[in-house]
């Protein structure tokens, strides 16, 4: 089995899930839970077919907590958002390749800026469409749902492209994380973890988790 950069995953919980009308209390159950990441899912209405929130949401949250921020961009044209959100305190900003063409020249703007640089796939595109962007990220986030809504099941198709991702990484020696996100609980989270996952994203099942501490720890394998 090929293994994940850390020996037990992080988690980074998705304030999709929250109550939007709470959000500084939603980041405070997160690292109350023992979780180190938190998740922040921004959609534009178009690349996907739902809105969520913009950078101030980002900058109001960054003095309540000190986790890493992880800034997932599910819009088109992420050129033009991404620096507002480097501005507003996010520690890793995530953009999808089919959003734009030059992938390579954002990846760059963003390391730039100090911060962590991740690319995403939606469950469609093939690990191949990344094959020369991968010397220059940092995150390489597996979508292993549709974007653009909480609560969906996990394709388990998409578990071979964390395979492939984790494989790639140690024949070139490569640097990114993997993370992956969507439809992760409690029973998908070992098949994640196995196929090489290093960061578990998941909205859902930690907002609906009775004991968010004891949720954490399973996902992580403890
Ligand atoms: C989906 C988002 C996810 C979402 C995951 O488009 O990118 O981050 O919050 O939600 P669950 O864990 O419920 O599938
Ligand atoms: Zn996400």
């Amino acid at each position: 089995m090929i293994k994940a950069i850390m020996n037990h995953p992080r988690i980074a919980p998705s304030v999709l899930s929250a109550d939007f009308s709470h959000f500084a209390s939603a980041v405070a159950a997160i690292g109350a839970a023992g979780a180190e990441w938190v998740h922040l899912d921004v959609m534009d209405g178009k690349f996907v077919p739902n809105l969520t929130f913009g950078p101030k949401l980002v900058a109001d949250l960054r003095p309540q907590s000190p986790a890493v921020f992880d800034v997932h961009l599910m819009a088109y044209e992420p050129e033009n958002l991404a620096e507002a959100f480097a501005k507003a305190g996010a520690d890793y900003i995530t953009f999808h390749a089919e959003a734009l063409v030059h992938s390579h020249r954002l990846l760059m703007r963003i390391r730039s800026w100090g911060k962590k640089a991740g690319i995403s796939l939606v469950p469609s595109t093939p690990v191949s469409a990344l094959e020369e962007l991968l010397p220059f990220a940092d995150l390489v986030l597996v979508m292993t749902v549709d974007p653009g809504f909480g609560g969906q099941e996990l394709i388990p198709g998409c578990l071979e492209k964390i395979q492939k991702l984790a494989r790639l990484r140690e024949e070139r020696r490569y640097g990114y994380v993997i993370s992956v996100d969507g439809g992760i609980n409690e029973s998908t989270a070992a098949l994640v973890r196995e196929a090489g996952a290093d960061i578990l994203v998941a909205g859902s099942a930690f907002f609906k988790a009775p004991d968010k501490a004891v949720f954490v720890r399973h996902l992580k394998g403890l």
